[in-house]
């Protein structure tokens, strides 16, 4: 077992882990994939502030996010097919999360159900929904988050329809694992997965039903262009808003004037973000896009991160340009495929630790101190 230090050791050990397909699902970007490395480079070009001869001893990442205590500005962000990274990825994921203090979002298209997840923790979870052509399952999804007693509805405006993320259409991805000749062969160098995977849930679990073809066999751009609603308007984030009546979190968020009307609609939070490079390739980058927003709306609601976060030196630029928070996807992707369960709380503390250390060096004993004075903007 190589020595674990960082989360790029946890991207290279689940590269070798998962299978191809599901990998490649995770890692990748639409089209020509310059939003999705902007969203990273651009976080690296962003020089942290060193400041020295402060007392920093007695250092906290605590904080809130939509009044909820966590244990860093953190959260995990909502992920599709996560049980495909590990068995039962999400419901380990939820665990893991809660015993760490960060709040876990479960995806409308995770593997694991939302029952699944309520069923192995003790904290609300957040859900995660896509508004679909047929609102009564749209509705039928908001009861389930609300017997499951989630704490927050985070609705994803960023995906009417899918962006096209080549290597998916190349490796032929679906849910099962499609057994072309390459998968097979793929699978056989892979048999710690496979064999764990034959007692883990194997379909997307919130969707029962509304997956075409009887045997649960979809590719998601088939299922996603025949379900998902392109005519989805503020209109319907008012309604989606009365039907859940608790706190509401909209993402995918890039620009100043959708800033304006998520908060109009009433967001306890909106998540600035581009859908991790996945959707329009071309788009500014999540870190490049945040300021204007938080100076447009940080006065009115809470303002949250989500793209290329990979250390505890990204959430801290991150926080300091203004994010209440900031969203993990492929971090912890990368760590759930590497290593279950203990892979995510490795990333999470590494990531804490990053986060610890590099505020002690810019002189700030406390997260919620942090701000603009941390950072030299390239
Ligand atoms: C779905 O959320 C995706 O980005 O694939």
């Amino acid at each position: 077992m190589p020595v674990i230090t960082c989360v790029e050791d946890l991207r290279l050990l689940a590269k070798r882990r998962v299978p191809k397909a599901f990998y490649d699902y995770a890692d990748s970007g639409s089209y020509t994939e310059s939003t999705y490395r902007s969203n990273t480079s651009d976080l690296a070009a962003i020089r942290l502030r060193q400041r020295v001869a402060i007392n920093v001893e007695q250092r906290s990442t605590r904080t809130t996010m939509i009044g909820q205590d966590v244990t860093m500005p953190v959260a995990i962000a909502p992920t599709g097919l996560t049980g495909m990274q590990w068995a039962n990825g999400e419901m380990l994921g939820a665990i893991a999360a809660e015993k760490f203090g960060i709040p876990f979002t479960l995806s409308t298209m995770s593997i694991c159900s939302i029952e699944d997840v309520a069923s192995v923790t003790s904290k609300p979870f957040w859900f995660q929904l896509y508004v679909m052509r047929d609102r009564g399952f749209v509705r039928e999804l908001i009861q389930r988050a609300k017997q499951a007693k989630c704490s927050a509805l985070v609705l994803t405006l960023d995906l009417q329809i899918l962006g096209q993320r080549h290597k998916d259409l190349k490796n032929g991805m679906s849910v099962p694992p499609k057994l072309t000749l390459a998968n097979v062969i793929d699978l056989a160098t892979k048999p710690a997965w496979a064999l764990r995977a034959l007692t883990g849930r194997k379909t997307f679990g919130n969707l029962a039903g509304h997956v075409k073809g009887g045997d649960g066999i979809v590719t998601l751009s088939q299922w996603t262009a025949s379900q998902f609603d392109p005519t989805l308007c503020w209109d319907d984030v008012a309604w989606i808003k009365k039907e859940w009546g608790g706190k509401l979190i909209l993402k995918g968020i890039l620009d100043v004037e959708d800033a304006r009307l998520a908060v109009a609609a009433g967001a306890d939070a909106i998540v600035v973000s581009n859908h991790g490079g996945r959707q329009l390739d071309g788009a500014m980058s999540s870190i490049q896009a945040l300021p204007a927003i938080v100076d447009a709306v940080g006065h009115q609601t809470e303002v949250w991160f989500d793209g290329g976060i990979r250390t505890g030196q990204d959430i801290l630029k991150a926080t300091a340009l203004g994010a209440k928070g900031s969203m993990i996807g492929r971090a912890f992707l990368y760590s759930l495929g590497a290593m279950g369960e203990a892979g995510v709380t490795k990333m999470l503390e590494i990531l804490q630790k990053e986060l610890d250390v590099s505020m002690a060096l810019t002189g700030t004993k406390d997260i919620r101190e942090v701000g603009p004075a941390n950072v030299i903007l390239p």
